[in-house]
């Protein structure tokens, strides 16, 4: 049996589709409708919050949010895929003061405000065509889309890099979740046909040439099916890990190792895995953004490979429905797979020959041999960071 074949539906029909919900809740017309997309890493995985370095690049499907100012000082949010509506007077915001799915946007607003910005009411409408908890960063997708509607509405001047962090801050403060950069700069600061190399200890950013059909191959994403929340602890719980093993190295971070052998310095095992996992794919990012440069695609397979294997034998985040999906890919005529995101659930990104029955036909074959209901493939061509569609 075949996968289901996830194919995106247009921005623009995302747009008008809120737009018109906008309408039926408001009796009014949006001040606008902007969107921001999710994201797909390449490479670098928990590599955000040692200081290191991420290639990602954003995604077709996205969060769009219709928008328009309010004179009473309040947020009023809702969401065409979420209960609502959450209504929130500004002034009584606070970090962790608003729990549940409307913790980002209303993180957002908090964040911009206590940045000194000047943003005032709105009523949010909500929409999306990108699959929730499938690690595609809907979250950050959420955070960023309310972060350029309001910077609009309310005519402040902030630059896309300080809106990133800003989104992080909502995430980090509001919500609870200690993530790193990553997410929030894939979906603001992406290019269509482009990676985003990023250096998250300078902030230095810089596109990538990222274009798989012209190599006559394709991204593609497998969403496995496993459901992940970076709120259940363990990412957490990666990232103290992550902090203790610099320290045994007497390192600030972790990106300040650069030769995995140093790892025989830390005395527990464990954190010598994790640490190991982390220096590794720092250097496979460099790896990959040399490959691309000098146009060689294909050549990223082997460090997709190398990769999963790291995240789940040292750093141990990978799930069941990952590995097989992985090898799977492989074994059908991919170049190489691996795990994506934050782990124990979500997607995993394989680069495949373009129009290539094989890696999914092998995917879909491994999970119904095991009972698995058939998984989603999403086609994941590199699109353009977020913007304004209304
Ligand atoms: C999640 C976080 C990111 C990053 C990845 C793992 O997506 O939000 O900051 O740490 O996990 O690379």
């Amino acid at each position: 049996m075949k996968g289901n074949e996830v194919s995106p539906l247009s921005r623009t029909a995302v747009a008008e589709r809120a737009a018109e919900q906008f309408r039926v809740w408001h009796g009014a017309e949006p001040g606008g409708v902007w969107y921001a997309p999710g994201r797909a890493n390449l490479i670098g995985e928990h590599t955000d919050y040692n200081e290191g370095w991420v290639l990602p690049f954003a995604l077709d499907q996205s969060v769009v949010v219709a928008a328009r100012r309010r004179g009473d000082g309040a947020l009023d949010i809702r969401s065409r895929q979420a209960e609502g509506p959450v209504t929130v007077p500004l002034a009584t915001l606070r970090a962790g003061s608003v729990t549940g799915w409307a913790a980002y946007p209303a993180g957002v607003a908090w964040a911009l405000r206590e940045a000194g910005h000047a943003v005032g009411g709105a009523s949010l409408v909500i929409d999306s065509d990108l699959p929730q908890g499938a690690g595609l960063s809907s979250s950050a997708a959420i955070e960023c889309a309310t972060a350029v509607a309001l910077a609009t509405l309310y005519q402040v001047g902030v630059s896309r890099p300080e809106l990133a962090r800003l989104a992080r801050r909502a995430e980090n403060e509001m919500v609870g979740v200690p993530s790193g950069i990553m997410d929030q700069s894939a979906s603001l600061l992406c290019e269509a046909g482009h990676a985003l190399l990023l250096d998250c200890r300078s902030g230095d950013t810089a596109p990538v040439p990222l274009d798989p059909a012209a190599a006559g191959l394709e991204l593609l994403l497998v969403d496995t099916g496993a459901r992940h929340a970076l709120t259940d602890g363990r990412y957490a719980l990666r990232r103290a890990e992550c902090e203790q093993a610099a320290r045994a190295l007497g390192a600030r971070s972790l990106r300040d190792v650069d030769d995995p052998a140093r790892t025989a310095e830390i005395a527990d095992p464990v954190l010598a895995r994790r640490a190991r996992h982390v220096i590794t794919d720092n250097c496979r990012v460099r790896a990959a953004v040399d490959l691309l440069n000098a146009g060689d695609l294909a050549g990223l397979g082997p460090l997709l490979h190398a990769s999963h294997a790291s995240l789940r034998d040292d750093f141990e985040i990978s799930w069941p429905e990952a590995n097989v999906a992985a090898e799977a890919a492989e074994a059908g005529g991919g170049l190489g797979a691996r795990m994506m995101g934050g782990g124990f659930g979500g997607s995993v990104i394989a680069l495949v020959p373009a129009d290539a029955e094989g890696p999914r036909e092998a995917i879909a074959a491994a999970y119904a041999s095991r009972g698995w209901p058939p998984p989603r493939f999403l086609p994941a061509p590199p699109s353009a960071g977020a913007g304004r569609l209304l």
